[in-house]
């Protein structure tokens, strides 16, 4: 069955949020299979599942100890193989998370190969993606090792051919087990300029992100692994462009089916660094995500999100997570679901979970939000000015707990939380999912035209009325066949011409139509004609 993953939705897991069934305040792989029924019922076809592997837990799983081993908070290797067994026996498929830019500093490789990681006699001035140089000295061997994330997360050397087939054994080992697909952490910083060059004020990117030899090592692993595996295979990849995207997803080199890219996150900060705020341009969006959707329409694929673990709540970064909150939820999700590409569902996005705001820096829980503030605070910047930043791009607003009712917790546990469950999940829950005008069932219908529908896998993509700051308006079209999309992102009334068609789906009550149409705040219609 070739490329089923381009009429499919994702739905991710970040296993510690999504559902505790033993009480001890974690969610677990338990948890997830007696939620099965839940994303069943909303449609989406494959699961991507966070780490779940052993690890200390310096950055959530993401520094793992052992690929082999299933993290204890997160239950057994049974419960592993009976969550994929339930899993396909309802036609879900598994995504596992692949991360091999680095391993946590207590897997055994760190000691008995030393070999597989990065050594330098001297630092160059890299700084960590979470705050502090990139490099720790090592007493013992007297020599510093690169971390392109915490000290605990030593990168490996892709250099090393043995390194390399020791990760291709382990991506055979799951896949033999039945997994579905990977998605691969950070692949993308994988190989490193060897002469280690300093990089502008700190910034390596240009040195190891799209590094020289990343395509090498991929099309490599895509000979040794993937192509021998009816799977699917998205890339995180910080800093690639439409260029490196085109390279990586075109199916003639065989890398990754797609990959996802972080221009359009970037698109509400300052500078080159995330707590650096600024308010969005709409057209600065439109812009960005019309180029991609051009570029990639014959010769690659497109991964669609807007949320996941590391991305505060769309709803209240793009949307309106007050008065317009449902409104604007729909509005979104119709935005993207409707271009070309597979889309993407974080736990929670599909009730309209919004971020949180915790009083006190102590009860967040995410190392790179406590890093930062730390250091910033040792640089004397303000405490309300961090937590401001916190507020609106802190990785903990995507990981307060699932919210499932309005019991104590939002429903997530009996026990106590590992991070507190955001306070409103006493309205904010699934116990509406049944109501015909409930955020998911709007998700659900989006998930179901995807696939019903061919025109919104294979549709021309057109930007409308591109100059306007509060509109996005594209067209999909297939010879015979045309889609138009509105989509209000502003609390203003606009008013435009009415496309031809019929109605499709909406987010408010039937819309007037008088040969025009009047769009309300955060209001989204999408027409569908056929000739
Ligand atoms: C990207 C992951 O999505 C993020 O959560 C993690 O901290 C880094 N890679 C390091 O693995």
């Amino acid at each position: 069955m070739a490329e089923w993953w381009k009429k499919s939705t994702v739905y991710q897991i970040y296993p510690r949020s999504f559902m505790d069934s033993n009480g001890d305040g974690i969610g677990d792989i338990r948890g997830i299979i007696q939620k099965l029924d839940y994303l069943e019922e909303l449609g989406v076809d494959i699961i991507w599942l966070s780490p779940v592997y052993d690890s200390p837990n310096d950055d959530n799983g993401y520094d793992i100890r052992d690929y082999q081993k299933i993290m204890d908070d997160f239950g057994t290797m049974e419960d592993f193989e009976e969550l994929i067994g339930q899993m396909h026996k309802r036609g879900l498929k598994l995504m596992m998370d692949l991360v091999v830019n680095h391993t946590s500093d207590e897997h055994e490789w760190f000691s008995s190969k030393p070999e597989y990681y990065i050594w330098r006699d001297e630092p160059n001035n890299w700084r960590s993606f979470f705050s502090g140089s990139a490099w720790e000295y090592d007493q013992q061997r007297e020599q510093y090792f690169l971390h392109l994330f915490s000290r605990k997360q030593p990168d490996l050397n892709w250099e090393n051919p043995e390194m390399r087939e020791a990760v291709y054994g382990m991506m055979r080992w799951w896949l033999d087990k039945g997994v579905d697909g990977f998605r691969m952490d950070v692949i993308n910083l994988i190989s490193k300029d060897q002469d280690f060059p300093d990089g502008p004020d700190g910034d390596g990117g240009a040195f190891y992100m799209n590094g020289p030899k990343v395509h090498d090592y991929l099309q490599e692993m895509n000979r040794e692994v993937l192509s021998k595996y009816d799977i699917v295979t998205v890339g995180e990849m910080p800093g690639a462009t439409i260029s490196d995207a085109i390279k990586y997803t075109d199916e003639e080199r065989k890398e990754v089916n797609m990959i996802f890219t972080f221009e359009h996150m970037g698109l509400d900060q300052a500078s080159g660094e995330k707590w650096d705020l600024k308010p969005l341009q709409l057209t600065d969006l439109k812009y960005n995500l019309e180029h991609w959707q051009h570029a990639l329409h014959n010769s690659g694929w497109n991964s669609l999100y807007w949320n996941n673990h590391d991305q505060p709540r769309i709803v209240s970064r793009f949307g309106n997570d007050g008065e317009y909150r449902v409104e604007s939820a729909k509005m979104l999700a119709a935005c993207l679901h409707f271009m070309q590409g597979t889309p993407y569902i974080y736990q929670g996005e599909e009730i309209g979970m919004t971020n949180v705001r915790f009083d006190s820096i102590e009860e967040y829980k995410d190392i790179e939000t406590l890093n930062m503030y730390k250091e910033k605070r040792s640089l004397g910047v303000p405490h309300e000015k961090i937590m401001h930043s916190i507020y609106a791009k802190g990785r903990d607003n995507a990981r307060t707990p699932m919210q499932w009712n309005a019991e104590v917790h939002g429903g997530f546990t009996i026990g106590t939380p590992w991070i507190a469950s955001n306070p409103n999940h006493s309205t904010i829950n699934t116990l509406d999912r049944d109501d015909s005008g409930s955020i998911y069932q709007f998700y659900k219908k989006l998930v179901e035209l995807r696939k019903k529908m061919d025109i919104i896998t294979h549709g021309n993509f057109t930007l409308l009325h591109r100059e306007d700051e509060n509109v996005f308006a594209y067209t999909r079209e297939v010879p015979g066949e045309q889609l138009t999309v509105y989509c209000n992102f502003s609390e203003q009334q606009l008013e435009f011409p009415r496309p031809q068609g019929e109605l499709l789906i909406h987010n408010y009550e039937k819309p007037e139509s008088m040969g025009k149409i009047i769009l309300r705040p955060y209001e989204t219609i999408v027409f569908h004609k056929k000739i």
